[in-house]
C-alpha cells in the first residue's frame, strides 16, 4: 500500500505479533438498523474481567445493596469466566452455522490499577459487551467516550481488528469520539455520595428532572445508548450519555444527512436503550411496558403507522448474580433478519411472543454470561448488515 508522497513507503500487512495478515479479502463494513441480514458481527468474550471498584458513573448504575457497589473489586472468578465463555462461543458458533462472519475482540490484561492525570482505578472492566463502546453508522466505525472510568481504555481491545476493516474496506472509516477526562470535575460528587441512601422513588424524581451523576463537563455516550434506524437516530439522555454527547452525535452525523432525535424514558436507571426500545423490522417497534417514553415521542412512529408492541415480562424475577442488568435483557435479543431472532434460551414467554409476531426464534443459552455485560444485544455490535440507508419516517 503506497501513497502518492512516499511512493515507495509501505504498510506492514502483517501484525507483528500474530503474523495474522491485516487485510482480510472481501470484508465489509456497513450496517444501518439493527434488522437487516446480519452478515458479519463481533461477539464479546469474558477473558479476564473484573469487577472495577466503584466509580461516580457506575454506583449509579448498580443496584443500593449490591456488592458491587465497591466492596466486591476484583477479578472474577475463573469458573465464571469460563462458563460465561462458554455461553458466547457458542452463541458465536450458532452464528457461524448461519454463514455469519464472526470476530472475537482481543483480550486485554485489565489487572493493573489505571491511572491518568484525572483519575485513578482498581482495574478496567473487560472486553464485554462490545456494543457499549462500538457505533457502527453506515460505513463507519466509531469508539464511543463512555463514562465508567473502568471502561477508559477499553477501546484497545478492538483496535487490531478496526485496522484489519480499515486496511480491507477502502470506504470503511474507523473513528473515535473526543476522550472525556472523568476527573471529579466529570461528575456531581453530592450526588455521588447521596447516592447510596436514596430509594427508588427518589432516584425515580431525579431522573425524571433528569439529572444524573454525569454533567455536561465532558462529552459522553455509549454506542448502546443510540439505536440506528436508517436515515434517523434515536439517543437515549441518561446516566451514560449526556446533553453535549448528544449534541455531538447530532452536529456529527446530521452532516451526513442522517436525522437526530432525543429521547427518554421514565426509568430510575435509563443506561443503554436496548432493553428499553427494540425496533424489530421495518414498521414494528418492541418497548419496555415499565419504562414510557416521555410524552410525545411516540408521534413519530404513531404518525408512520408502526405498529408498537410492549415486550412480555421476562421468565425471571431477579437478574443472576453480580449483574449489572435489569430483568429485562429479555428483550435485548440480537435480530439475524426480518423473520428471525435469538432470543436468551430462559426467556419463553418472549421467545412466544416473537413466535407470535411472526419470527422464527433461535434460543440461545447466554444468561450465565449476563453478569459479564448483558444480553444478545449487547454481546455483540455490527459489521455488516445487508441493506440501505431507508428513509422509514418521511
Ligand atoms: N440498563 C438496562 C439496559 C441493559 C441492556 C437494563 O438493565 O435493563
Amino acid at each position: 500500500i503506497s501513497n502518492d508522497l512516499y511512493p515507495n513507503a509501505s504498510l506492514p500487512l502483517e501484525r507483528k505479533d500474530s503474523g495474522v495478515p491485516y487485510v482480510r479479502q472481501g470484508l465489509h463494513v456497513e450496517s444501518y438498523n439493527d434488522f437487516d441480514p446480519l452478515r458479519h458481527v463481533i461477539v464479546g468474550i469474558a477473558d479476564n474481567q473484573h469487577i472495577p471498584e466503584a466509580c461516580p458513573a457506575s454506583n449509579e448504575k448498580i443496584p443500593a445493596g449490591s456488592p458491587m457497589r465497591g466492596g466486591k473489586a476484583g477479578r472474577r472468578t475463573q469458573e465464571s469466566i469460563e462458563r460465561a465463555n462458554e455461553c458466547l462461543n457458542g452463541f458465536a458458533k450458532i452464528l457461524e452455522d448461519r454463514n455469519i462472519i464472526v470476530d472475537r475482540p482481543g483480550a486485554v490484561d485489565w489487572h493493573e490499577r489505571i491511572t491518568t492525570p484525572d483519575f485513578s482505578i482498581s482495574s478496567g472492566f473487560g472486553v464485554m459487551p462490545p456494543r457499549d463502546c462500538l457505533l457502527t453508522m453506515g460505513k463507519s466505525m466509531l469508539m464511543a467516550p463512555m463514562s465508567f472510568r473502568s471502561r477508559y481504555f477499553e477501546y484497545l481491545a478492538y483496535v487490531d481488528l478496526m485496522r484489519e476493516y480499515f486496511e480491507s474496506d477502502p470506504n470503511c472509516m474507523i473513528e473515535q469520539a473526543p476522550r472525556p477526562r472523568l476527573s471529579d470535575d466529570s461528575f456531581r460528587m453530592d450526588y455521588v455520595a447521596a447516592y447510596e441512601y436514596l430509594s427508588d422513588a427518589e432516584t425515580m424524581e431525579r431522573s425524571l428532572r433528569k439529572e444524573y451523576s454525569t454533567k455536561e463537563t465532558d462529552i459522553l455516550f455509549d454506542a448502546a445508548d443510540v439505536m440506528r434506524l436508517g436515515k434517523d437516530i434515536f439517543v437515549q439522555h441518561g446516566l451514560t450519555t449526556n446533553l453535549a454527547g448528544i449534541r455531538w452525535i447530532k452536529r456529527k452525523y446530521e452532516s451526513q444527512g442522517y436525522r437526530v432525535h432525543t429521547l427518554s424514558f421514565e426509568d430510575n436507571h435509563p443506561i443503554h436503550i436496548d432493553a428499553t426500545f427494540c425496533p424489530l423490522r421495518p414498521g414494528l417497534m418492541l418497548l419496555n411496558p415499565n419504562r414510557p417514553l416521555f410524552k410525545g415521542q411516540r408521534e413519530i412512529f404513531e404518525k408512520n403507522d408502526w405498529e408498537i408492541v410492549e415486550a412480555v415480562s421476562p421468565a425471571w424475577d431477579n437478574p443472576p448474580p453480580l449483574c449489572y442488568s435489569s430483568t429485562w435483557l429479555s428483550m435485548n435479543t440480537l435480530i439475524l433478519d426480518h423473520k428471525t431472532v435469538c432470543v436468551e434460551a430462559s426467556e419463553t414467554a418472549q421467545m412466544e411472543q416473537f413466535d407470535k409476531l411472526g419470527f422464527d426464534v433461535v434460543p440461545v443459552d447466554l444468561r450465565d454470561a449476563y453478569a459479564f455485560g448483558g444480553g444478545l444485544h449487547c454481546a455483540t455490535a455490527d459489521v455488516w448488515r445487508e441493506g440501505t440507508c431507508e428513509d422509514y419516517f418521511p
